[in-house]
């Protein structure tokens, strides 16, 4: 039988970068998936802006741990702005790939980071929320 993973993500599985919480964030964002009941939790300092650090803590499948982790690396230190260019696909093409029927798990770190811009903004940042 074939591998269905690619070695990035079997790297990301066994060796998620950033779990854990955040003692100083001040953004917490949660997702779900309702089809598989898997759940997500970002902790995140967000400054002027950019993300100066991210944490993360799931119960869900081994690709949902991989984009989780993945996606954590993809967003530190970049602008909100950048994080909003991030989706479920280039989270994927990060991974070198994901089978198709996996494609659902990296919606939920993607659907959390962009929650998490709208979090900020509309609290802490006091601006209007993006329409998306
Ligand atoms: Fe639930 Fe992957 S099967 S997030």
């Amino acid at each position: 039988m074939s591998e269905p993973y690619s070695a990035k993500v079997v790297d990301h599985v066994h060796n998620p970068r950033n779990v854990g919480s955040l003692d100083d964030a001040n953004v917490v964002v949660q997702a779900g998936d309702p089809s598989c009941g898997d759940a997500l939790v970002f902790f995140i300092k967000i400054e002027n802006e950019v993300i100066r650090d991210i944490k993360f803590l799931i119960k869900g499948c081994g690709a949902a741990i991989a984009t989780s982790s993945i996606a954590t690396e993809l967003v530190m230190g970049k602008t909100l702005d950048e994080v909003l260019t991030l989706d479920d696909q280039k989270i994927a093409t990060a991974l070198d790939g994901l089978p198709e029927e996996k494609m659902h798990c990296s919606n939920m770190a993607a659907s959390a980071l962009h929650a998490a811009v709208a979090q900020y903004r509309s609290t802490i940042a006091g601006k209007t929320m993006p329409v998306s």
